[in-house]
């Protein structure tokens, strides 16, 4: 079984997506972290990304490994764990410009789709383009949104409960930021597919989302049983 799960950033994709993946006993894939990395290696090697073929030889280069259970997942990037790194505010806006390359989305594409088909009993991917792009004959598609203000509040939350410094401000306008190109971008823009699942969790609490993920997915099941 193969379940897609797009949306922008914050609107509880990641959380919801573990969730699911341990409940089915599926593979869980952030592809989001995939993007992340290749944008780490990109910054370690100190190259500009404007220089696209550099960034492309670099994602070709690049060896991603996700390891472990949801909970505990690890991301490698050429045999190193990077899991903490990759999830500074400076990666996340690399990564939205990065992914913004068609060939190194060719390439993370390629690899997600490798990834998913090789899970033993399916897997739940999260990201922008899954249900889109990566695997369009998903079993079953959701998309996750909610208003900017929630998911800002929601992922300033987060970053202060990690210690991190940042005020509620800014962290909406990078989510504004960050939206805007992962929307307007030409490859593979973050677009809701038209056989998707949409929920808004703006007021919804993670319980309410995940049974009425739950509820699609015996849905989705009886369908093809
Ligand atoms: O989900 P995230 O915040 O970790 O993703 C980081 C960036 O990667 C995001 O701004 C857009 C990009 N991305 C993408 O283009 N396609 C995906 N399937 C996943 C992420």
């Amino acid at each position: 079984m193969i379940i897609a799960i797009d949306g922008p950033s914050g609107a509880g994709k990641s959380t919801l997506g573990k969730m699911l993946a341990k409940a089915l006993d599926l593979l869980y894939l952030d592809t989001g972290a995939m993007y992340r990395a290749v944008a780490m290696a990109v910054i370690r090697k100190g190259v500009a990304f404007d220089e696209k073929q550099k960034v492309v030889e670099i994602a070709e280069k690049s060896k991603i490994e996700l390891i472990g259970e949801p909970d505990s997942l690890k991301i490698l990037l050429d045999g190193k764990d990077v899991t903490a790194e990759i999830r500074t505010l400076e990666v996340a806006q690399s990564a939205s410009v990065v992914s913004t390359i068609s060939e190194v989305r060719r390439i993370m594409v390629e690899h997600q789709r490798t990834l998913g088909r090789n899970a033993p009993k399916g897997c739940v991917l999260e990201g922008r383009d899954i249900g889109s792009v990566v695997f369009p004959h998903a079993d079953l598609k959701f998309f996750l949104t909610a208003k900017p203000e929630a998911r800002a509040r929601r992922r300033f939350e987060e970053d202060k409960a990690k210690g991190r410094q940042s005020t509620y401000e800014q962290t909406l306008t990078e989510i504004n930021e960050r939206d805007e190109r992962d929307v307007s971008r030409q490859d593979s823009p973050l677009t809701i597919a038209q056989d998707a699942v949409v929920i808004d969790t703006s007021e919804l609490d993670l319980r309410e989302v995940f049974e009425q993920m739950l509820g699609a997915v015996s849905k989705a099941k009886g369908e093809t049983a």
